[in-house]
């Protein structure tokens, strides 16, 4: 069951005095007293804006108490399990990480999570997964964040199982991911992991972007160009794996890679090769692009737009947004005209039950 947060007050905040060099010391039990302290001291007294206990106050104010059920999903980072909120009935998703026990890893660990969560936890979007609440273990040694459950999978899975997508799945798939991606890029996020694995599918085709924990938000005082190498190879661009720092056109590119995916039904590159350190070099080779897939005009038009090497060049998601082919067609605006079409298929059907 879901431990619930740990309030501030449980482990007793006089750790705070405890130095780092001591955790070089040779005997084993003092050793994991030390990591526990060094635990304790970032997860609940850490001097940043917000300790992580405050972080993982639960976004609805009310703590969910939870019962853990089959995994789902595993990724580089985490296992995500089914569960279930005791109370309502309500199926979540929750996402388990390990802590190391490695006092030269915890602060890495710590600042990875921490930032999924408090990212996590500002979104509020219908394509982005709903957060809901962080627990830490007693021991602290895992940590579970509990996350809105999206039962159709992954977009990765629907195309493997698929095939290559219909056109008009494709432009509702890509509508929701770019709205999503207005969001994030509008509340300064870049993405920067962005691929089908994660993109989950609900069962009535409702898109959720997902897995925040390479995401990155753009301080005012931080508009320098990230460095920084993660990601998957098949949907990243060039800027990123040359190292020659990304912004928002970044996640643009790996949407065009998508768009790919959707349309070909299979990741761009993979048709030159299935080893991650090639698909690298082709990716950083001066003018190669991936193959564009046969589609409709309209869509091949975007996705060159979004693979494009230069970034400046990339128009942005918004702007995306703005083109006819995603247009919504309102269903209450059918044309005047349309009973006269009404009137024929029932003719037609009558006609038919008549033969
Ligand atoms: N909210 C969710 N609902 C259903 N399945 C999910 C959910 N979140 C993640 N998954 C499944 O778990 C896998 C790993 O989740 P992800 O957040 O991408 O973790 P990682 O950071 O380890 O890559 C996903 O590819 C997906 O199959
Ligand atoms: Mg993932």
């Amino acid at each position: 069951m879901g431990h619930g947060c740990l309030s501030k007050g449980s482990v007793k905040i006089q750790e705070m005095g405890f130095r780092a060099t001591s955790l070089n010391s040779s005997n084993p039990g003092n050793n994991a007293e030390l990591i526990r302290r060094k635990k304790s001291q970032l997860f609940l007294t850490d001097d940043s804006e917000s300790t992580f206990v405050e972080l993982s106050t639960p976004r609805t104010g009310r703590l969910i108490r939870w019962k853990r059920g089959e995994i789902i999903g595993e990724g580089a980072y985490a296992k995500v399990y089914q569960c279930m909120n005791i109370e309502t009935g309500e199926l979540l998703a929750v996402k388990h990480f390990q802590l190391t026990d490695d006092p030269t890893k915890i602060q890495k660990d710590f600042t990875l999570m921490k930032k999924e969560v408090s990212l996590l936890k500002q979104l509020d979007h219908p394509n982005i997964v709903q957060y809901y609440q962080t627990d830490l273990s007693p021991e602290m040694n895992s940590l579970d964040v509990v996350i809105e459950y999206v039962p159709g999978g992954t977009l990765r899975h629907l195309i493997q199982k698929y095939g290559i997508l219909e056109d008009n799945v494709i432009k509702t798939f890509a509508r929701q991911l770019l709205k999503g991606l207005a969001y994030l890029h509008e509340n300064n996020v870049i993405h920067r992991d962005l691929k089908s694995a994660n993109i989950l599918i609900s069962t009535n085709g409702k898109l959720k972007l997902t897995d925040f924990g390479s995401s990155r938000k753009f301080e005012h005082s931080d508009l320098e160009l990230t460095k920084s190498l993660r990601g998957s190879p098949y949907w990243m661009a060039p800027e990123v794996v040359l190292r020659r720092g990304h912004s928002y056109s970044a996640d643009i590119w790996s949407l065009g890679c998508v768009l790919i995916e959707m349309a070909s039904g299979r990741p761009p590159w993979s048709n030159y090769s299935k080893d991650a350190r090639e698909v690298l070099k082709l990716i950083a080779t001066n003018e190669m692009l991936p193959d564009f897939p046969k589609c409709e005009n309209q869509l091949k038009n975007i996705i060159k737009q979004c693979i494009q090497r230069d970034p400046m060049r990339r128009p942005s998601a918004k702007d995306l947004l703005k083109l006819s082919y995603f247009h919504e067609k309102n269903p209450e605006s059918i044309p005047e005209h349309s009973h006269i079409h009404r009137d024929i298929s029932i003719h037609i059907i009558e006609e038919q039950a008549e033969e």
